[in-house]
């Protein structure tokens, strides 16, 4: 056996350090914020309103009582028709393009009415329905509206995203300069409320509000698809069709 000389010591001390840092490091990695409930994964903390400090003290919680029954109902499809359905709805869903050409055709107001409410059928994190829905059809306000994102896509692009990220968007060609944002005659500006209001003013945690909005936005583009209502511009459609 080897005499333990303060060397050897020394070497075994670092080995069991070395050994043991990454399995602390990942340790590290996995502690929660001090008061977030153990359920939140980080990668689904979306600056949710938790703190409880924060929640309503003397406001009596919903109860059951208060919900409103709505019934559930139900169609049940043969075998046959429901693949045949499920691939007709595959089918017009794959046809969706993020378009950045858009014609200036107007667009009835009830179509919009309805892929909007379609949208706000979403579920969402302790049914709070997190989202507003805005309609935007001045073309002055729209023409700011561009400005505004135009301005913070510019700082996006040359600062913010950083070279991988520009240099994988290449191949899209798309850049910081939005003219279909004067050119639709619609636009739907979507917000997530990071928090509500409760009757008496006192602020409402908006669980997962992002998850909840983002789900809306894919029943609102899934909506607009079934109803065709984004309509291109024909040359413009051309000019896609050749970027692919
Ligand atoms: C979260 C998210 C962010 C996006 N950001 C942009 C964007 O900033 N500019 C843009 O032109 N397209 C944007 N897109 C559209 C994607 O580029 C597009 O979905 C992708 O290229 C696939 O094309 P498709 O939607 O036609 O199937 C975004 C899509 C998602 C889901």
């Amino acid at each position: 056996m080897l005499p333990l000389t303060p060397v050897l010591v020394a070497v075994v001390c670092i080995l069991i350090v070395w050994i043991f840092k990454p399995a602390d490091r990942s340790l590290r990695r996995k502690k929660r914020e001090p008061g977030a409930p153990p359920w939140v994964d980080e990668d689904l903390n979306d600056s949710t309103d938790l703190h409880q400090g924060q929640e309503d003290a003397d406001e009596r919680p919903e109860s059951e009582e208060d919900v409103e029954h709505i019934p559930f109902s139900h169609t049940r499809y043969p075998e046959k028709e429901m693949a045949k359905r499920s691939q007709e709805f595959y089918e017009l869903l794959n046809k969706r393009r993020s378009v950045r050409f858009i014609s200036n055709e107007q667009v009835p107001m009830e179509v919009i009415n309805n892929v909007i409410k379609a949208a706000g059928t979403a579920p969402s994190g302790a049914h709070t329905e997190p989202w507003t829905f805005v309609l935007v059809k001045d073309p002055d306000v729209k023409h700011k509206i561009r400005e505004i994102i135009e301005k913070e896509e510019e700082i996006n692009y040359m600062k913010r995203m950083g070279h991988r990220w520009v240099t994988d968007l290449k191949k899209l060609r798309t850049n910081w300069v939005k003219e279909y944002l004067d050119t639709a005659p619609v636009l739907i500006l979507i917000f997530k409320q990071v928090h509500g209001f409760t009757p008496s003013g006192r602020k409402k945690v908006h669980y997962y509000n992002e998850i909840s909005v983002s789900i809306a936005c894919g029943i609102l583009l899934a909506a607009l698809q079934v109803t065709q209502t984004i309509v291109l511009k024909e040359l413009a459609l051309a000019s896609f069709l050749n970027l692919q």
